[in-house]
């Protein structure tokens, strides 16, 4: 398969199950727990978008202002690594660093970039190993791996959203805002469904599944039941 290209013949490729949705809608949980079930590879590709922020800021580049072919530049070429779950930019572990509410608002202006999203397309189907992949993001089913075996979109209300993701402070016993962190979900829901290049939105094929009122377990047994129903049919 060339870097860039959709693959040729799908039936020779090892499986995707392709996992997207808004932000803190629970697919990163839901979509690791279903790898872990599977034995199959995991990608975070929000992580690449955060990391490629962070090495967007760390070279004094503005996703706002300088060129975009400076930033694909820099990002294709940044020096980062997944390594038992750790994120390695630049043989530095951020996998903590790349994880707050200002990374992610940073990734999202980054991700806006067409070319940005071009340079880090090869390297995010290079995740596609056997046994299988089950990869997590925005464009996952439509662009990144149009072929998907199995297309979910995961969603939630933003109201819910913000209560979880506030929580998930709380536990890390970082301060926050409930009423910031859900006005932060409501803008970056709209800057990433609004852009022209691969928006946030449900791919054709694709299950929607409202995780509002279901438990992370509840959602993983259903990805499972319907991979295995697709395997089966
Ligand atoms: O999923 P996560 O919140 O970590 O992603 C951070 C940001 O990266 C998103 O708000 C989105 O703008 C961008 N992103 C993207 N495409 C992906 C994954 C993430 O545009 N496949």
């Amino acid at each position: 398969m060339t870097a860039g290209s959709a693959p040729s013949n799908p039936a020779v490729l090892p499986p995707v199950i392709a996992i997207d949705g808004p932000s803190a809608s629970g697919k990163g949980a839901v979509a690791s727990r279903v790898a872990a079930a599977l034995g199959f590879h995991y990608l975070d590709s929000g992580a690449i978008y955060r990391a490629a922020a962070l090495a967007v800021a760390r070279a004094a580049l503005d996703p706002a202002r300088s060129g975009q072919e400076a930033l694909a530049d820099l990002v294709g070429r940044m020096p980062l690594s997944f390594s038992a779950g750790r994120v390695i930019l630049d043989a530095e572990d951020v996998t903590d660093s790349i994880r707050s509410e200002e990374c992610g608002r940073q990734a999202s202006l980054v991700a806006a970039l067409p070319l940005v999203r071009l340079a880090l397309l090869a390297r995010q189907r290079a995740f596609r190993q056997p046994p299988g992949l089950v990869a997590d993001g925005r464009d996952m089913a439509s662009v990144v791996f149009p072929d998907a075996r199995l297309k979910v979109f995961l969603t939630a209300s933003a109201e819910v959203r913000a209560e979880r993701r506030y929580k998930q402070l709380m536990d890390k016993g970082i301060h926050a805002n409930i009423a910031q962190l859900l006005q932060d979900i409501r803008h970056r829901d709209e800057r990433d469904s609004s852009r022209a290049t691969a928006p946030l939105q449900k791919a054709a094929g694709a299950y929607e599944l409202d995780t509002s009122s279901l438990t992370i377990d509840h959602a993983v047994a259903w990805v499972l039941e319907r991979y295995e129903r697709q395997q089966s049919s």
